[in-house]
């Protein structure tokens, strides 16, 4: 049985990485450590464990309730704490998802994201050297790499030319994960996946902020002239890469990781419009995001040949199953937008 330490596991891709793995794979314990901060949140883990795939099955059990599952509230940056989880639940591999992980606010606060993305991320990385841990896979993102003009792809070898606070927060850390490996060896894998969507993603990100927004008649903020691009993969898919990851990547591998969706930001706003029967008059063109980065794509290639990887949701399908979502769970969204949320709303785009 594989006993994994996985972070961040109560945010939107790791709440969607834990039902996958609880419901398909048992043969897995799982310490869930996540410091619940506003992007946290335990109704991410409510409800009974089922892929959000059209084949996903039940098995009757909820995640709090899981012999597979333990939740611990607590800190990447905790050392103590995380090496006696890793000791008290003899954990082999380590899955860092727990991050500081919207542009946005990098650009309002970074500090926040120095600490939990860099100084967190060192903080696992020397439990997993001490422990002699048999993997460290670090989530990354394709942000590490910049911006892309209007051709060509993000390889694995494209260099890293970060751009906001968030992305070089995680390009330090992936920095400091092949730093760890160079020097004493630790077995690493680094995962940069593009923009991920589906259920359970806080509506501060493109997607559940404008079906949000939709579903309540609210302006449709789109920066700059919404011609963006970003490269969109369902996050059953992102779940299942890092799947193949842990089973089959040899040590020291680094794997781009996305679904050959490049869509305009207008394109995917209007996508959400037409599925929930709003009129377009809704879009309000706002002050653009600093620095925003035009476009991403990813090359997956090497995924997809070296460990027989595929996406097996298309945008399209992903898009409605994802609106859908959102529609049928609006007691999921009213909480989370309650609170905190409204005074990050105003400050963002109050006076945009
Ligand atoms: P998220 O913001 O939804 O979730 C992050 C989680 O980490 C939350 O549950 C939060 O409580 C937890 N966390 C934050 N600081 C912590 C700390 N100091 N200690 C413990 N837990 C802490 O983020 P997400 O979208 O699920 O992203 C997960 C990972 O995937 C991140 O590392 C992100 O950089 C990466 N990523 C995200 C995307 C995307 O499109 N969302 C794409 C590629 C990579
Ligand atoms: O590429 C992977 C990255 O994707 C992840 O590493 C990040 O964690 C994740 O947040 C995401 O970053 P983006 O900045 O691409 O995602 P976001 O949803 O914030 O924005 C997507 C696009 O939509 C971007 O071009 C900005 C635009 N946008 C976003 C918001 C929130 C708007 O036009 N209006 C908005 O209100």
């Amino acid at each position: 049985m594989r006993r994994l330490l996985v972070t961040g596991g109560a945010g939107f891709i790791g709440s969607n990485f834990v039902r996958m793995m609880l419901s398909e794979h048992p043969d897995c314990f799982i310490v869930n450590l996540d410091k619940l901060t506003y992007a946290g949140n335990l109704e991410n883990l409510a409800g009974p464990v089922r892929s959000e795939t059209p084949e996903g099955t039940s098995n009757g059990a909820g995640f709090l309730d899981n012999p597979n599952h333990k939740f611990i509230k607590g800190d990447i940056c905790d050392g103590a704490l995380i090496e006696k989880i890793v000791e008290q639940y003899r954990i082999d591999t380590i899955i860092n998802f727990a991050a500081e992980s919207h542009v946005d606010r990098s650009i309002s606060e970074p500090k926040i994201f120095i600490e939990t993305n860099v100084t967190g991320t060192l903080t696992l990385l020397e439990v997993a050297r001490d422990k002699k841990l048999e993997r460290f896979i670090q989530i990354s993102t394709d942000e590490v790499y910049g911006a892309l003009g209007p051709q060509g792809k993000f390889t694995e070898e494209t260099p890293l030319s970060p751009n906001s606070p968030y992305s070089a927060s995680k390009a330090a850390a992936d920095q400091l994960v092949a730093a760890f490996g160079h020097t004493w060896g630790v077995k690493y894998n680094i995962t940069r996946c593009s923009n991920n969507y589906g259920p359970y993603q806080f509506p501060e990100k493109l997607i559940p902020l404008m079906t949000n927004n939709a579903l309540d008649d609210k302006e449709l903020p789109v920066y700059g002239d919404g011609l963006y691009v970003r490269d969109w993969l369902y996050v059953y898919d992102h779940c299942t890469a890092i799947w193949q990851v842990l089973q089959k990547a040899p040590p020291g591998e680094i794997y781009n990781i996305g679904g050959c969706n490049e869509k305009t930001n207008l394109e995917v706003i209007y996508l959400i419009l037409k599925r929930l029967g709003k009129p377009k008059s809704l879009i309000k063109y706002v002050t653009d995001r600093p620095g925003h980065d035009r476009r991403y794509a990813i090359d997956a290639s090497k995924i997809i040949s070296g460990l027989n990887w595929r996406p097996s949701v298309s945008f399209e399908e992903g898009i409605e199953k994802t609106i859908d979502w959102y529609v049928q769970n609006q007691k999921w969204l009213a909480n989370v937008v309650s609170g905190e949320y409204q005074k990050y709303y105003e400050s963002m785009y109050g006076n945009r």
